[in-house]
């Protein structure tokens, strides 16, 4: 079977966030499954830069108001396709934002062109390959399983949800030169209280749905969580399947990780403890040391942290966070003063390594989440996960509760509602248990036995992919 993934960021090329690692991992596991994937990606300044000399297979006249090409390469085991597009992508500063931090004005023209090229190969325009499914990766490829059923392209559509936050909003008036159909301008269509929603036309219009979690699959379907678009979820629920994200085991796992000190049991977290605290300026301790490695912004809970902190200062736990995004928040943690927290603002992918393997406890408080990653690197680094009772973080922590401390499940705390105070809760109960040596090892061992890699997912998403193929 042949697959093309469509995606707006991709490990190791281009990441902003958990999207680029899932784009990343998921071709390898699903080789596993006999499905060979290509992955469409635009060709930003440093993609280009960094795949080097590429062959072009395809010409593009008029690709969003001016020519560019498709280029073929195959780089870190992935098989790319690139959009060589410079008056789209050969950008500096971010690939969403501007240099001063705001979106691109033509964002929306940008990954309109990126859905509009993988429809043309959906089509058949490469003539030597042509994909049996496409998978479309949230608002970026939301337009191409609308233009793919406008072309009657054969392959079929899956359009996942990555973090239904970001929906493509675009004002009417941009309509005709996207390439939608006045018919499509309809609520039952890509029309979304008066604009174009891109996100929208993906949901509408691909053969199927997932997002990356059971529960946020559950989620999305209530006012709270769906942002607007529950009704739409509510409507294709039938298509609808939450699966869950894995981790990539070759880049995090204890025993070969090259950024830290490896370790195959608990024990081995001592090393890369006191190589942390001296790294962050921190106190030797007897309390837990918590770390984050995270966005900061709104959606992550933080600032909810902010206010529960003192409770893990009091009794003796320590923080160290990393991480970048909202300014007031970064702000806000820069400017805790105290000796048991330490701050690092930016983003920095060999530190998160050796913050996940040398922390203790990390913490995730996310008010949603679609699935989250870091709770995974947690639970596969004994590092026991502390998260809001939501979406992918329900449904990968085990809470630890009498009934599954007996049954030698426990792997982590929950809490909720998500609010400080039941924060402030679930960290004195990180707390107490940190406090019981031995039951706090066994909650390690039975994080790290927990399988978090790609095995079970990959299978879900080649069965999906096979039962579109064969119809059933
Ligand atoms: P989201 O995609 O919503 O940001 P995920 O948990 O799915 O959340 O993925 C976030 C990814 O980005 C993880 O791989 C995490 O380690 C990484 N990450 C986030 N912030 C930073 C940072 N400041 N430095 C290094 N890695 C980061
Ligand atoms: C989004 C979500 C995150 C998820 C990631 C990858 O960025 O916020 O929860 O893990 O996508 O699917």
């Amino acid at each position: 079977m042949k697959l093309l993934s469509v995606t707006s960021e991709c490990v190791p090329l281009v990441k902003t966030g958990g999207l680029a690692d899932v784009a990343g991992a998921l071709p390898e596991a699903l080789k596993a499954e006999g499905i060979a994937v290509r992955t469409l990606l635009p060709g930003y300044r440093a993609v280009m830069a960094a795949v080097g000399k590429a062959k072009p297979v395809l010409d593009l006249p008029d690709c969003g108001g001016a020519p560019a090409r498709v280029l073929a390469v195959k780089h870190a085991g992935l098989d790319l396709l690139i959009l060589d597009a410079p008056h789209l992508f050969d950008r500096g500063a971010g690939i969403y934002l501007d240099e001063t931090g705001k979106d691109w004005p033509d964002n929306i023209e940008r990954f309109a062109a990126l859905s509009r090229v993988a429809a043309d190969i959906a089509k058949g325009d490469l003539k030597d390959w042509v994909p049996d499914v496409v998978h479309c990766h949230d608002w970026q490829a939301g337009l191409a399983p609308y233009f793919m059923k406008l072309d009657g392209a054969k392959a079929y559509s899956v359009m996942t949800i990555h973090n239904i936050a970001f929906q493509g909003i675009a004002p009417a008036q941009k309509r005709g030169a996207l390439g939608i159909a006045p018919k499509d301008f309809i609520p039952g269509g890509v029309e979304y209280f008066g604009n174009i929603s891109t996100l929208k036309a993906g949901l509408m219009f691909a053969d199927a749905l997932t997002t990356v979690s059971p529960t946020y699959a559950e989620e999305l379907m209530t006012p709270e969580f769906g942002m607007g678009l529950d009704g739409v979820i509510k409507h294709r629920k039938d298509v609808l399947t939450g699966i869950l994200n894995g981790i990539d085991q070759t880049v995090w796992s204890p025993e070969t990780d090259p950024h830290i000190s490896t370790y195959k049991t608990p024990r081995g977290k001592a090393a890369n403890k006191a190589a942390l605290q001296d790294e962050f300026g921190l106190p030797v301790s007897d309390g837990p040391l918590c770390v984050v490695v995270s966005r900061l912004t709104e959606q992550k809970g933080l600032d909810l942290l902010l206010e529960a902190l003192p409770t893990l200062l009091a009794r003796g736990g320590q923080l160290a966070l990393l991480g970048s995004g909202d300014p007031a928040l970064e702000k806000a943690f820069q400017s805790v003063d105290n000796p048991n927290v330490s701050v690092r603002i930016g983003y920095d992918e060999p530190l998160s390594h050796r913050m996940i393997a040398g922390g203790d406890a990390i913490l995730v408080p996310s008010r949603f989440e679609p699935c989250g990653l870091t709770q995974l690197y947690g639970l596969r680094y004994g590092t026991l996960p502390l998260v809001a009772l939501t979406g992918g973080l329900a449904d990968t922590v085990i809470a630890a509760t009498p009934a599954s401390m007996a049954r030698e499940v426990a792997t982590g705390v929950q809490f909720s509602p998500v609010t400080a105070l039941s924060l402030s809760n679930a960290l004195s109960k990180l707390c107490d248990l940190y406090a019981q040596p031995r039951l706090w090892a066994k909650l390690q061992r039975n994080a790290m036995k927990q399988p978090v890699g790609w095995d079970s997912s990959a299978k879900a998403y080649a069965d999906l992919y096979r039962g579109l193929a064969e119809g059933t």
